[in-house]
């Protein structure tokens, strides 16, 4: 692919590395490739990051025809730059797209496209203990038109920001609330993709859970809010007798890929996994029985995070006397020594820019 540059004058202030929180600081440029239907992709190019000139009847603005990705970039020890799975990124992104209608760049380009940016962004990638460089691909219906239908426009960008953790918790236990009202999927709908729809429709969940000081909510199925799915910006394992459950892939849960990374590494240490449907009752019940031994949220963003407290209906249990468990921890250690290049990568997964 020939990217075309575009120089800025002046570069950004680069933000305090101990204070990054995550999403407020964005990177000096951003990559962008348009799609017009009978030409396919065209004029790639990276340029200062910056608002884009969107006309108010754009498809996305009114049907949210709409998808985005989210990886990091790591800087290890040595000082080079690598990423995370980046091909499950372009892949998950591809069955997004599908199901929305949209078009998708090949795994390749897309690869490419993330690699060109970092490089040209290199000096932002950061390097104080738990901190990455976050990259968001999104892609967008830009067509001007109110009819409901396929668009013949899109336009892919990707923004990079350098970012610490995602919760104020850090990896400190978080307290979840079990939404038992709204629902987030069901077979058949956009569950399983990146779509920003998705995460508009979480948002009244959220509120509540803040309202009730909670940091997050947990899905239940959308049939009869009675199985756990997944959290808002996180798949969800919970350790029960030694065993871990999660719920499996099919059709309603974001196929993460932290989780299938935590999945990998379980397995080869020898746990037995099961991804199945499990009830909640069953979760608080083992809870209650001092059988719920770990509860964890894995993303790319938060990363793991323990989770001290589910709170359902009336009732609530503490998991692990709100600390961070064991497993959890080896866990968190296990990943992100891989991402950050301080354990030898024997799964293959990361990229060197
Ligand atoms: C990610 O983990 O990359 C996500 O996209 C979660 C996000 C909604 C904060």
């Amino acid at each position: 692919m020939d990217i075309k540059f575009v120089k800025r004058d002046v570069l950004k202030e680069k933000p305090d590395q101990k204070n990054l929180g995550f999403g407020k600081y964005m990177t000096d440029y951003m990559f962008e490739i348009d799609w017009i239907r009978g030409e396919g992709w065209v004029n790639p190019r990276i340029v200062p990051y910056g608002p884009i000139e969107m006309d108010p009847a754009a498809v996305v603005l009114h049907y949210a025809q709409e998808t985005f990705e989210g990886l990091k970039a790591y800087r290890t020890k040595d000082g080079t730059i690598q990423l995370f799975r980046p091909e499950m990124n372009a892949r998950r992104m591809q069955r997004s797209n599908e199901r929305l209608c949209m078009p998708s760049l090949d795994e390749e380009t897309f690869v490419e496209a993330i690699k060109a940016l970092v490089n040209v962004e290199k000096d932002w990638v950061p390097s104080e203990e738990g901190t990455s460089l976050y990259i968001r691909p999104v892609v967008f219906a830009n067509e001007s038109a109110l009819g409901v239908h396929m668009a013949n426009e899109f336009k892919f960008v990707i923004m990079c920001c350098p970012v610490g953790a995602y919760y104020p918790e850090g990896i400190n236990p978080i307290k979840i609330l079990v939404e038992d009202e709204l629902v987030r999927a069901v077979k058949g709908g956009t569950g399983f993709t990146k779509c920003g729809g998705n995460y508009a429709a979480s948002i009244l969940g959220q509120v509540k859970a803040e309202k009730m000081g909670c940091t997050q909510v947990l899905w239940l199925d959308g049939v009869e809010r009675k199985y756990v799915e997944e959290v808002g910006t996180m798949n969800i394992m919970f350790k029960i007798d030694g065993e871990i459950y999660t719920a499996p892939i099919d059709g309603t849960v974001l196929p993460g890929v932290t989780r299938d990374s935590m999945l990998q590494i379980l397995k080869e240490w020898g746990y037995k996994i099961h991804e199945e449907h499990v009830a909640i009752d069953d979760i608080m019940k083992a809870g209650h029985e001092g059988r719920l031994e770990e509860v964890f949220g894995t993303g790319t963003a938060a990363v793991i995070s323990p989770v001290g407290e589910l709170v359902y209906k009336d009732d609530s249990v503490t998991i692990n006397d709100f600390k961070i468990g064991e497993l959890t921890q080896k866990l968190y250690d296990e990943l992100t020594g891989i991402q950050w290049g301080k354990l030898e990568d024997r799964f293959g997964w990361t990229q060197t820019i």
